[in-house]
């Protein structure tokens, strides 16, 4: 399973991709606007720090907007995916990009029909928002489930990302589905990196290896 980081956070990026954790990176314009600051500039950094996909989203809500932004934010680099919205005309600008060469992740996605229109259109990426799903009452991961199904069914190869994670057990569920991509929040990952025991274990480790009084 590929990770992602889901932020525009430059000293969360270099954080945990000196670690060698990092597939991609996923923003959205929220992400941008947190981090303030010239977004270019960022977009710009990350794309020179990360050298997987890195999904960069359009602002404009009509195609002809959609196809002008997406060719401008693949200049950074080619390793941009171009992130539009889950609409009549996102569809459209996907299918156009898709065929111009240009990948596409298809986000804002919350049923398996979005996502089963989001592949027929020639999406990379179709971007699954779990969290947001729970947080009114739905099963966020059984989407994640009926889409791996009916992608699975027909051969599609469009992959799933797993966006609005909100903690290490969606991630355990996502990866037990299989599905390809989860895009991290930078806690997210924090808390995944971590287990009381190991902590426990190192401090015992440690105390017991002084009682030697001896160097390595
Ligand atoms: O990048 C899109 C998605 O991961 C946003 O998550 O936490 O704003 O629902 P969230």
């Amino acid at each position: 399973m590929k990770i992602f980081l889901d932020t525009a956070n430059l000293e969360a990026i270099r954080k945990f991709n000196d670690m060698g954790l990092l597939d991609g990176i996923t923003t959205n314009p929220s992400l941008m606007s947190k981090e303030g600051g010239d977004p270019k500039k960022v977009m710009e950094e990350i794309t020179k720090i990360i050298k997987g996909d890195v999904s960069l989203e359009v602002v404009s809500t009509q195609y002809s907007g959609m196809i002008e932004e997406g060719k401008r934010l693949r200049q950074y680099g080619e390793n941009v995916i171009v992130k539009v919205p889950m609409t009549p005309d996102g569809l459209k600008a996907c299918k156009y990009l898709s065929s111009q060469g240009i990948p596409v992740n298809v986000t804002l996605v919350f049923s398996p029909n979005q996502a089963l229109l989001a592949a027929k259109s020639g999406a990379k990426y179709v971007s699954p928002f779990i969290g947001r799903l729970d947080d009114v009452g739905q099963d966020g991961m059984s989407l994640i489930q009926d889409i791996k199904k009916i992608f699975d069914n027909y051969n599609f190869g469009t992959q799933i990302l797993v966006a609005s994670i909100r903690h290490p057990m969606h991630v355990v569920e996502a990866a037990k589905i299989g599905a390809h991509v989860v895009t991290l929040p930078p806690a997210v990952l924090d808390k995944m990196l971590q287990h009381p025991l190991t902590d426990i274990g190192l401090e015992n480790f440690l105390s017991d290896w002084k009682k030697l009084k001896a160097g390595i």
